[in-house]
């Protein structure tokens, strides 16, 4: 497999083509936190307003630490599954009086926060501090299944190690963010579930299922 040209074409073609999104116009950690927690359960355009009146009610981790939760609540209504609003302000609560109000960079410290799961993680680190650390949810597992033609059951939830280890033999260390954003993206708008458009893909040369014509095979998912 050749890193670097995937690298590379993955990248570049990210600073060509990402589309402008709110939470891509700054590196704030808390920002980039934010995001990641609305775009868990919710599509990328029903998050873009929610996430703009958010910042301009609580435009720092502060203002979100000492916020009633009241009004958090109100902020997130429509967004559903408002555990993740409640984990959202008990974490930065717990990183304003444990952290002076900076996110940790270390990864175990970050990890133990409240609603920080490997994949929140994973995309602050990489996405804020740009540490080479792998940022795995579906759109990335898709990918990475048809890239390097990995056939594990993406339902089956210790499958996410896998493409973990993955991420950490091939992800750049010169631009950690990029490369992340960059599987995402690609997820999103070309290695689509179905039909993909592998066509317009820049890293089809690399892509081991294109070659053997199989990316719609992939990612093998059970159903639950
Ligand atoms: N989905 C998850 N994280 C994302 C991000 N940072 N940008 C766009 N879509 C995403």
């Amino acid at each position: 497999f050749d890193t670097a040209g995937f690298q590379a074409d993955l990248i570049n073609w990210f600073y060509q083509e990402q589309r402008q999104l709110p939470w891509r116009e700054d590196k704030d950690p808390y920002k980039v936190w934010v995001s990641e927690i609305m775009l868990q359960q919710t599509k990328v355009d029903t998050v873009i307003p929610y996430f703009q009146r958010f910042m301009k009610k609580f435009p720092t981790l502060d203002d979100l630490a000492e916020a009633d939760e009241q009004e958090v609540l109100k902020a997130w209504e429509g967004l559903g599954y408002y555990s993740r609003a409640r984990n959202l302000q008990n974490a930065v609560k717990e990183v304003a009086a444990s952290y002076d109000s900076k996110v940790p960079e270390n990864a175990n410290q970050l990890g133990a926060l409240k609603g920080v799961g490997p994949y929140t993680k994973g995309a602050i680190l990489s996405i804020a501090y740009d540490q080479p650390e792998p940022a795995v949810d579906g759109n990335v597992m898709r990918v990475l299944s048809r890239v390097l033609s990995i056939d594990e059951d993406i339902a089956k939830p210790k499958t996410r190690k896998t493409f973990e280890s993955a991420v950490k033999a091939i992800i750049s260390h010169e631009d950690p963010s990029a490369f992340n954003q960059g599987l995402m993206e690609l997820g999103a708008i070309v290695c689509t579930p179905t039909t993909p458009s592998c066509m317009l893909c820049p890293v089809q040369s690399h892509c081991r299922a294109f070659a053997e014509g199989i990316q719609q095979d992939l990612p093998v998912k059970t159903k639950a």
